[in-house]
């Protein structure tokens, strides 16, 4: 029997299978709304058997989107759209999650496949991001404006809107994005955050905004359902935010409620040098699980369902996140069962001829 496709419950929340798509920009929407791309994008890994799907980096403001084309959640009109979303990847058997993120001064940028660099600039439609302090992520970047604590304000108060949008919307697990070098990593970073006031300078002031955030978001999340927080675990670079770090973070969310920490690493900076390989950053999320005594979610170039499985077996994590692989494959969890001799994951009823490869078919045989 594989761990793999076993049910995991959290609070009164059970998923199916521990398997979750991790989030995913698609830089596909207009004003922030999803439209048939993203239905069409997260429905499919739903009917892929994924027991968790979450959406890409939400914004919770237009500000704080990576590009002008990420999904947003900063006003009522975003819901709908989400909710068809919601509704269809709930129909397959599925939990919809949603990621609440703020880029911070990493926003207002190019789609990737552009091929270009750097921010777009206020005059070519984009705008001036904002920070923890005015240091551009590289040179190619706008330095951001420094956020003003009034500013700071609004900022969780935006997460703690859209989060109850998103609930509005069918999502069950909601996701603080606090890694990969955006908003709430930049406080968190000594690298991107030099602020003297209480949001800098000292641990315990670079870590308030990610707690203050997170707390206002468990406050207005139903207590039966499940807060993640992502982070990174470090920025492979000296002198800035490391798993010591990550780990002390992490007990102090577990203290607010938090029910797992989805744990990646790097973002904050272009001089980082990541030992990239198979599962390359599944030691920070067991030691986190360990140290921190709270559920992890892995992810990162995890591909093989028999490197999954040994992750939960060993103890490592508790979720396996999955990113490019599910890309390649949305099947990937039908086919993992298969790989680990299981027979939990159910194809489709529209899809179970699927699964027989000997036999001649026609439709007239579709009937039985
Ligand atoms: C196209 C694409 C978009 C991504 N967008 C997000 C995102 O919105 N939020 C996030 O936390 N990570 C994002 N990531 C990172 C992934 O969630 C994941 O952490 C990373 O790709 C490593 O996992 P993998 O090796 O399975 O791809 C993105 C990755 C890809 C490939």
């Amino acid at each position: 029997m594989s761990l793999l496709l076993e049910p995991y419950t959290l609070r009164q929340l059970t998923l199916p299978n521990r398997i979750a798509v991790s989030p995913m920009c698609q830089y596909s929407a207009a004003d922030g709304l999803a439209n048939d791309w993203h239905l069409v994008h997260l429905g499919s890994r739903a009917v892929g058997g994924a027991g968790l799907v979450f959406t890409e980096a939400t914004a919770v403001t237009a500000e704080g989107r990576i590009t002008a084309q990420d999904l947003g959640l900063w006003n009522d009109a975003q819901v709908a759209p989400l909710q068809r979303i919601t509704r269809f990847i709930t129909a397959q058997g599925a939990i919809p999650g949603i990621q609440l993120a703020h880029a911070g001064r990493k926003a207002s940028t190019h789609r990737p496949w552009l091929g270009k660099r750097g921010s777009v600039k206020p005059e070519d439609g984009g705008w001036v991001p904002v920070g923890p302090s005015r240091i551009a992520f590289d040179p190619e970047h706008t330095a951001p404006s420094e956020l003003s604590l009034a500013q700071i304000r609004e900022v969780i108060q935006a997460f703690v809107s859209a989060a109850k949008r998103a609930l509005t919307a069918g999502f069950k697990v909601v996701e603080v994005h606090a890694a990969h070098g955006y908003l709430l990593h930049q406080f968190l970073s000594p690298l991107s955050n030099q602020r003297r006031d209480e949001y800098g300078s000292c641990f315990e002031n670079r870590i308030r905004l990610t707690l203050q955030v997170t707390e206002a978001v468990r406050e207005v999340w139903p207590k039966e359902l499940p807060v993640f927080v992502r982070v990174s675990a470090t920025d492979w670079v000296e002198d800035g935010w490391n798993p010591d770090e990550t780990v002390e973070l992490a007990r102090r969310l577990k203290a607010l409620g938090v029910d797992l920490i989805d744990v990646s690493s790097g973002g904050t900076s272009v001089h980082a040098e990541i030992p990239v390989g198979p599962g390359y950053q599944t030691r920070f999320a067991e030691r986190v699980r360990k140290e921190s005594e709270i559920a992890t979610g892995t992810v990162g170039m995890i591909t093989e369902p028999a490197q999954a499985e040994h992750i939960l077996r060993t103890g490592q994590a508790d979720i396996i996140l999955l990113a490019r692989e599910l890309l390649r494959d949305p099947y990937w969890p039908l086919h993992a069962d298969d790989d680990l001799g299981g027979n939990k994951a159910v194809w489709p009823a529209q899809y179970q001829r699927a699964t027989s490869r000997e036999q001649p078919i026609h439709e007239s045989d579709l009937r039985d």
